[in-house]
Protein backbone atom coordinates (compact mmCIF):
# COMPACT_ATOMS: atom_id res chain seq x y z
CA UNK A 1 0.00 0.00 0.00
CA UNK A 2 1.06 3.43 -1.11
CA UNK A 3 -0.54 6.48 0.89
CA UNK A 4 0.07 9.62 1.05
CA UNK A 5 -0.94 11.95 4.28
CA UNK A 6 -2.21 15.58 3.01
CA UNK A 7 -3.25 18.36 5.70
CA UNK A 8 -1.97 21.56 7.67
CA UNK A 9 0.31 21.54 9.69
CA UNK A 10 -1.35 20.22 13.00
CA UNK A 11 -4.10 18.12 11.28
CA UNK A 12 -2.71 15.26 12.92
CA UNK A 13 -0.85 13.59 10.16
CA UNK A 14 2.16 12.42 12.75
CA UNK A 15 0.13 10.97 15.26
CA UNK A 16 -1.99 9.15 12.10
CA UNK A 17 1.14 8.18 10.87
CA UNK A 18 2.29 6.21 13.38
CA UNK A 19 -1.13 4.33 14.01
CA UNK A 20 -1.28 3.52 10.26
CA UNK A 21 2.07 2.47 9.91
CA UNK A 22 1.89 -0.11 12.58
CA UNK A 23 -1.76 -1.39 11.51
CA UNK A 24 -0.81 -1.80 7.96
CA UNK A 25 3.34 -2.61 8.25
CA UNK A 26 4.40 0.13 6.01
CA UNK A 27 7.24 2.33 6.96
CA UNK A 28 5.97 5.81 8.30
CA UNK A 29 8.40 8.48 6.03
CA UNK A 30 8.14 11.69 7.53
CA UNK A 31 10.03 14.58 5.98
CA UNK A 32 9.91 17.15 8.58
CA UNK A 33 11.08 13.95 10.79
CA UNK A 34 14.49 13.38 8.83
CA UNK A 35 15.32 16.96 8.65
CA UNK A 36 14.74 17.53 12.34
CA UNK A 37 16.77 14.29 12.73
CA UNK A 38 19.94 15.97 10.51
CA UNK A 39 19.82 19.15 12.43
CA UNK A 40 20.07 17.34 15.93
CA UNK A 41 23.03 15.63 14.29
CA UNK A 42 24.13 19.22 12.59
CA UNK A 43 24.88 17.36 9.04
CA UNK A 44 25.18 19.62 5.91
CA UNK A 45 21.94 19.40 5.28
CA UNK A 46 20.58 19.86 8.50
CA UNK A 47 22.21 22.93 8.30
CA UNK A 48 20.54 23.84 5.36
CA UNK A 49 16.95 22.63 6.25
CA UNK A 50 17.23 24.82 9.43
CA UNK A 51 17.70 28.32 7.77
CA UNK A 52 14.00 27.19 5.98
CA UNK A 53 12.19 25.13 8.83
CA UNK A 54 13.33 28.01 11.46
CA UNK A 55 11.05 30.09 9.64
CA UNK A 56 8.25 28.25 8.49
CA UNK A 57 9.27 28.11 5.17
CA UNK A 58 9.27 25.25 3.11
CA UNK A 59 12.77 23.69 2.57
CA UNK A 60 13.75 23.78 -1.57
CA UNK A 61 12.29 21.67 -3.79
CA UNK A 62 15.89 20.19 -5.22
CA UNK A 63 16.84 19.27 -1.66
CA UNK A 64 13.92 17.35 -0.80
CA UNK A 65 13.08 15.81 -4.37
CA UNK A 66 16.08 14.01 -4.23
CA UNK A 67 16.10 13.33 -0.25
CA UNK A 68 12.81 11.28 -0.75
CA UNK A 69 13.70 9.81 -3.79
CA UNK A 70 16.81 7.97 -1.87
CA UNK A 71 14.29 6.86 0.38
CA UNK A 72 11.79 5.07 -0.90
CA UNK A 73 14.11 3.16 -2.82
CA UNK A 74 15.45 1.61 0.51
CA UNK A 75 14.34 -2.29 0.46
CA UNK A 76 11.78 -1.26 2.82
CA UNK A 77 9.91 0.28 0.51
CA UNK A 78 9.31 -2.88 -1.41
CA UNK A 79 6.11 -3.28 0.35
CA UNK A 80 4.63 0.37 0.23
CA UNK A 81 4.98 3.68 2.41
CA UNK A 82 3.34 6.22 3.84
CA UNK A 83 4.29 9.44 3.18
CA UNK A 84 3.94 12.32 5.76
CA UNK A 85 4.32 15.63 4.69
CA UNK A 86 5.55 14.99 0.99
CA UNK A 87 4.84 16.33 -1.57
CA UNK A 88 3.82 19.92 -0.40
CA UNK A 89 4.21 21.50 -3.41
CA UNK A 90 2.98 20.74 -6.84
CA UNK A 91 6.43 20.18 -8.45
CA UNK A 92 6.96 17.87 -5.40
CA UNK A 93 3.96 15.97 -6.59
CA UNK A 94 4.86 15.85 -10.39
CA UNK A 95 8.29 14.68 -9.06
CA UNK A 96 6.80 11.72 -7.29
CA UNK A 97 4.33 11.01 -9.92
CA UNK A 98 7.69 10.51 -12.67
CA UNK A 99 9.35 8.75 -9.92
CA UNK A 100 6.23 6.70 -9.66
CA UNK A 101 5.65 5.82 -13.61
CA UNK A 102 9.43 5.45 -13.87
CA UNK A 103 8.91 2.25 -11.95
CA UNK A 104 5.70 1.12 -12.98
CA UNK A 105 4.14 1.60 -9.46
CA UNK A 106 1.25 3.80 -8.61
CA UNK A 107 -0.16 5.52 -5.17
CA UNK A 108 -3.25 3.93 -3.47
CA UNK A 109 -4.48 7.16 -2.49
CA UNK A 110 -3.88 10.41 -1.25
CA UNK A 111 -5.49 10.79 2.09
CA UNK A 112 -6.58 14.51 3.33
CA UNK A 113 -6.87 15.00 7.26
CA UNK A 114 -9.24 18.20 6.95
CA UNK A 115 -8.81 20.57 9.96
CA UNK A 116 -10.32 24.10 10.07
CA UNK A 117 -7.18 26.62 10.96
CA UNK A 118 -9.35 28.32 13.94
CA UNK A 119 -8.15 24.38 15.75
CA UNK A 120 -4.77 24.90 14.48
CA UNK A 121 -2.98 27.23 17.01
CA UNK A 122 -4.25 25.44 20.12
CA UNK A 123 -2.79 22.04 18.75
CA UNK A 124 0.51 23.40 17.49
CA UNK A 125 1.56 25.31 20.64
CA UNK A 126 -0.15 22.95 22.82
CA UNK A 127 2.00 19.91 20.89
CA UNK A 128 4.83 18.66 23.03
CA UNK A 129 7.65 15.96 21.68
CA UNK A 130 10.20 13.40 22.47
CA UNK A 131 13.85 14.62 21.48
CA UNK A 132 14.94 11.08 21.56
CA UNK A 133 12.28 8.85 20.00
CA UNK A 134 10.08 11.19 18.57
CA UNK A 135 6.88 10.28 20.40
CA UNK A 136 4.54 13.18 20.22
CA UNK A 137 2.10 14.84 22.50
CA UNK A 138 -0.54 17.77 23.29
CA UNK A 139 -0.94 18.93 27.29
CA UNK A 140 -4.44 19.17 26.62
CA UNK A 141 -5.56 16.43 23.92
CA UNK A 142 -2.92 13.30 24.67
CA UNK A 143 -0.86 14.38 27.46
CA UNK A 144 1.67 11.63 28.92
CA UNK A 145 1.17 9.78 31.94
CA UNK A 146 3.68 11.33 33.80
CA UNK A 147 3.55 15.07 33.06
CA UNK A 148 6.74 16.18 30.86
CA UNK A 149 7.97 12.92 30.59
CA UNK A 150 7.38 10.29 27.30
CA UNK A 151 5.71 7.23 27.66
CA UNK A 152 7.57 5.33 25.62
CA UNK A 153 11.37 6.25 26.52
CA UNK A 154 10.92 8.20 29.98
CA UNK A 155 13.11 11.45 28.23
CA UNK A 156 11.57 14.97 28.84
CA UNK A 157 9.32 15.95 26.22
CA UNK A 158 10.31 19.45 24.72
CA UNK A 159 8.04 22.02 22.35
CA UNK A 160 9.33 22.38 18.48
CA UNK A 161 11.14 25.61 17.45
CA UNK A 162 8.62 26.23 14.78
CA UNK A 163 5.69 25.85 17.25
CA UNK A 164 5.76 29.07 18.53
CA UNK A 165 2.54 31.21 17.28
CA UNK A 166 4.53 33.53 15.02
CA UNK A 167 6.32 30.74 12.56
CA UNK A 168 2.87 28.99 13.10
CA UNK A 169 1.13 31.13 11.31
CA UNK A 170 3.99 31.34 8.92
CA UNK A 171 3.47 27.74 8.15
CA UNK A 172 -0.40 28.33 7.79
CA UNK A 173 0.33 30.85 5.29
CA UNK A 174 2.84 28.96 3.34
CA UNK A 175 0.04 25.43 3.27
CA UNK A 176 -2.23 27.82 1.70
CA UNK A 177 -0.21 29.06 -1.27
CA UNK A 178 2.16 26.08 -1.76
CA UNK A 179 0.53 22.45 -0.58
CA UNK A 180 -3.68 23.11 -0.67
CA UNK A 181 -3.12 23.15 -4.86
CA UNK A 182 -2.27 19.68 -4.12
CA UNK A 183 -6.00 18.83 -2.90
CA UNK A 184 -6.96 19.52 -7.21
CA UNK A 185 -4.18 17.66 -8.18
CA UNK A 186 -5.14 14.55 -6.75
CA UNK A 187 -8.45 15.16 -6.74
CA UNK A 188 -8.13 15.49 -10.70
CA UNK A 189 -6.41 12.06 -10.42
CA UNK A 190 -9.05 10.53 -8.80
CA UNK A 191 -6.86 9.35 -5.83
CA UNK A 192 -8.23 12.07 -3.18
CA UNK A 193 -10.50 11.06 0.39
CA UNK A 194 -10.84 12.66 3.16
CA UNK A 195 -11.25 12.64 7.11
CA UNK A 196 -12.57 14.78 9.58
CA UNK A 197 -9.84 15.57 11.75
CA UNK A 198 -11.40 17.58 13.80
CA UNK A 199 -12.67 14.29 16.01
CA UNK A 200 -10.56 13.02 19.05
CA UNK A 201 -7.73 11.12 17.79
CA UNK A 202 -8.92 7.36 17.94
CA UNK A 203 -12.09 8.75 16.06
CA UNK A 204 -9.95 10.20 13.24
CA UNK A 205 -7.69 6.35 13.01
CA UNK A 206 -11.40 4.55 13.02
CA UNK A 207 -12.26 6.41 9.46
CA UNK A 208 -8.79 6.57 7.98
CA UNK A 209 -9.60 2.85 8.51
CA UNK A 210 -12.53 3.27 7.01
CA UNK A 211 -11.29 4.93 3.75
CA UNK A 212 -8.62 2.17 3.49
CA UNK A 213 -11.02 -0.36 3.03
CA UNK A 214 -11.33 -1.87 6.54
P1 LIG B 1 6.48 18.80 9.34
O1 LIG B 1 7.21 18.20 10.45
O2 LIG B 1 5.90 17.94 8.29
O3 LIG B 1 5.35 19.75 9.95
P2 LIG B 1 3.86 20.09 9.48
O4 LIG B 1 3.35 19.64 8.17
O5 LIG B 1 3.81 21.54 9.71
O6 LIG B 1 3.00 19.24 10.35
P3 LIG B 1 3.17 18.98 11.83
O7 LIG B 1 4.18 17.91 12.06
O8 LIG B 1 3.38 20.28 12.53
O9 LIG B 1 1.70 18.51 12.19
P4 LIG B 1 1.04 17.08 12.04
O10 LIG B 1 -0.04 17.16 11.00
O11 LIG B 1 2.04 16.00 11.91
O12 LIG B 1 0.31 17.04 13.44
P5 LIG B 1 0.62 16.16 14.75
O13 LIG B 1 0.17 14.76 14.53
O14 LIG B 1 1.98 16.38 15.26
O15 LIG B 1 7.40 19.88 8.63
C1 LIG B 1 8.16 20.80 9.38
C2 LIG B 1 8.95 21.69 8.44
O16 LIG B 1 9.88 20.91 7.68
C3 LIG B 1 8.13 22.46 7.40
O17 LIG B 1 7.61 23.66 7.91
C4 LIG B 1 9.18 22.68 6.31
O18 LIG B 1 10.03 23.72 6.65
C5 LIG B 1 9.98 21.38 6.35
N1 LIG B 1 9.46 20.37 5.42
C6 LIG B 1 8.90 19.17 5.73
N2 LIG B 1 8.52 18.51 4.63
C7 LIG B 1 8.85 19.31 3.58
C8 LIG B 1 8.68 19.17 2.16
N3 LIG B 1 8.09 18.11 1.61
N4 LIG B 1 9.13 20.19 1.39
C9 LIG B 1 9.73 21.28 1.93
N5 LIG B 1 9.90 21.47 3.24
C10 LIG B 1 9.45 20.49 4.07
O19 LIG B 1 -0.46 16.86 15.73
C11 LIG B 1 -0.28 18.21 16.17
C12 LIG B 1 -0.72 18.33 17.63
O20 LIG B 1 -2.13 18.12 17.73
C13 LIG B 1 -0.07 17.28 18.55
O21 LIG B 1 0.17 17.88 19.79
C14 LIG B 1 -1.15 16.18 18.67
O22 LIG B 1 -1.07 15.49 19.91
C15 LIG B 1 -2.44 16.98 18.55
N6 LIG B 1 -3.51 16.24 17.86
C16 LIG B 1 -3.38 15.40 16.78
N7 LIG B 1 -4.58 14.91 16.42
C17 LIG B 1 -5.50 15.46 17.26
C18 LIG B 1 -6.92 15.36 17.40
N8 LIG B 1 -7.65 14.57 16.56
N9 LIG B 1 -7.52 16.07 18.38
C19 LIG B 1 -6.79 16.86 19.23
N10 LIG B 1 -5.45 17.00 19.16
C20 LIG B 1 -4.81 16.31 18.19
MG1 LIG C 1 4.17 15.95 11.70
ZN1 LIG D 1 10.56 9.11 23.82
Amino acid sequence: MKIILLGPPGAGKGTQAKSISNRYSIPHISTGDIFRKNISENTPLGVEAKKYIDNGQLVPDSVTIDMVKDRLQHDDCKKGYLLDGFPRTVAQAEALQEFLDSRNEKLDTALCIEVPSEFILERMTGRRVCPSCGASYHIKFNPPAVEGKCDVCGSDVIQRKDDTVDTVKERLDVYERQTQPLIDFYKDKNLLSTVDGTQAINSVFESICKVLGE
